[in-house]
């Protein structure tokens, strides 16, 4: 038995190492660490406005994800496990040094991060505990999280960072075409709307039922680009300001590249794989903050992702790629160029490069 169980690991990882050699070693670098940053998968919307006109049932709940979002979680988690076959434990085992995970502390990302991991560490044979259950619990972490989208809502949480956002919407707010949008959907959605973040709710609101194949009103399909594109220049503003890059997302940055070069160090506490699951609202100013051009509105799903390699002459590399959604295609993922730090872009470069956008201490620079 015992043999068996070991010819067939020997046959195992000569099939597995056949077939990963794209991801992990290319043109002989060698994959050393990943970061994933995605947004969750799909939800229901966050709120319903005061004269909706074909009201759904969303059965978890608004803001809850979908039984597609469910799905597509897990999916992901199987997809990742094929993308990262032979960098991962060749008999799929978990071990808490492989994989750190962290999620925001809002549920529809907390279970994404579960149903994902769902698919992407079934039990193997000897990590199996019950039969009937191919499913083994994996840590999640709320308290590693780097995610500071909760700055936009809370401004005690950064003061300094709220000041300059009231400023940003204002602007925002108060330029002729948002104006005009949101007076038309004041009068078709009898809500007041006062915020940006009222407007972005009802916005938001028309995207996700779309999304989700139902019809939406005629009123929003005639303005249907006008409501992507304040969406997407609403999250856009959440780091309009050098300074609101640094505390918005200069965190997660500096997080990422000191577990780079943790796992260079062959540190101790150092990780295969970061995985985040936060919110469109973090996808877009983390890319922007990087300075990223045209940037899209992140699909459910959609993630951005930074592989750390050894080169031949055993320098590190780092390559930043935007994947489009759940799937992990590879024809769906796209490598992206780093501003100010062309490929191969080295490990030492990138940091000298983002020192001025990453915060001595947070807590100390968000005080106004
Ligand atoms: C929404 O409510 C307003 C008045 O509150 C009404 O005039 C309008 O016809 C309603 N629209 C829909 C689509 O129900
Ligand atoms: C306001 O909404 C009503 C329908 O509720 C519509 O008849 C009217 O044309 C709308 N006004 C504007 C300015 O869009
Ligand atoms: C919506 O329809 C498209 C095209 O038929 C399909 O690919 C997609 O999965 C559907 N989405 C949902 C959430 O049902
Ligand atoms: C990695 O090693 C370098 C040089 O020894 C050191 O400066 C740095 O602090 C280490 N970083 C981590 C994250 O271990
Ligand atoms: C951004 O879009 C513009 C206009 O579509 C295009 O000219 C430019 O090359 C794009 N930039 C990048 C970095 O893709
Ligand atoms: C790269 O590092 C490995 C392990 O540290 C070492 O065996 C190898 O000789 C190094 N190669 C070069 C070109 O320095
Ligand atoms: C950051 O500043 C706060 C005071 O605002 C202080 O309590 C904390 O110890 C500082 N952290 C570090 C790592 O220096």
């Amino acid at each position: 038995m015992i043999n068996f169980k070991f010819i067939i690991s020997c046959l195992l990882i000569i099939v597995m190492n056949d077939c990963v050699s794209k991801i992990v070693n290319q043109n002989n670098f060698q994959l050393k660490f990943v970061f994933i940053l995605s947004r969750h998968m799909n939800r229901a919307p966050l709120i319903e406005y005061k004269n909706i006109t074909n009201r759904i049932n969303w059965p978890r709940g608004l803001g809850e994800l979908t039984d597609q979002g469910i799905w597509n979680a897990y999916r992901a988690g199987q997809a990742l496990r094929e993308r990262y076959l032979g960098f991962l434990h060749p008999l799929q085992r978990y071990t808490p040094s492989e994989i750190d995970v962290s999620s925001t502390s809002v549920e529809r990302c907390y279970q994404t991060a579960g149903y994902l991991l769902a698919g992407m560490y079934p039990p193997n044979d000897e990590q199996t505990w019950n039969q009937l259950l191919r499913w083994q619990p994996i840590p999640i972490k709320t308290s590693l999280s780097k995610d500071h989208q909760q700055f936009a809502v809370n401004p005690s949480l950064c003061p300094k960072y709220s000041v300059e956002l009231h400023e940003a919407t204002e602007t925002f707010m108060n330029t002729e075409k948002y104006k005009n949008l949101v007076k038309y959907m004041k009068n078709y959605t009898s809500s007041t709307l006062d915020t940006c973040y009222d407007v972005l709710k009802v916005a938001d609101f028309i995207w996700t039922e779309h999304m989700a194949n139902y019809s939406i009103p005629n009123w929003a399909m005639e303005r249907k680009d006008d409501i992507d594109k304040y969406i997407l220049s609403s999250m856009e503003i959440l780091v309009e300001t050098e300074q609101m890059k640094r505390l918005f997302s200069g965190d997660m940055l500096n997080d990422i590249l000191t577990r780079m070069e943790a796992s260079m160090n062959k540190s101790s506490d150092a990780k295969k794989i970061y995985l985040h699951i936060g919110h469109d609202s973090t996808i877009v100013p983390f890319l922007k903050t990087l300075n990223i051009e045209n940037v899209t509105y992140p699909l459910y799903g959609a993630a951005v992702v930074m592989e750390l390699y050894a080169t031949p002459s055993n320098e590190t590399v780092v390559k930043l790629l935007y994947n489009k959604d759940y799937k992990w295609k590879e024809s769906d993922i796209k490598l992206i160029e780093l501003p100010g730090c062309p490929q191969p872009c080295r490990l030492e470069d990138w940091r000298t490069y983002t020192k001025k956008i990453i915060p001595f201490n947070l807590s100390e620079e968000c005080k106004n």
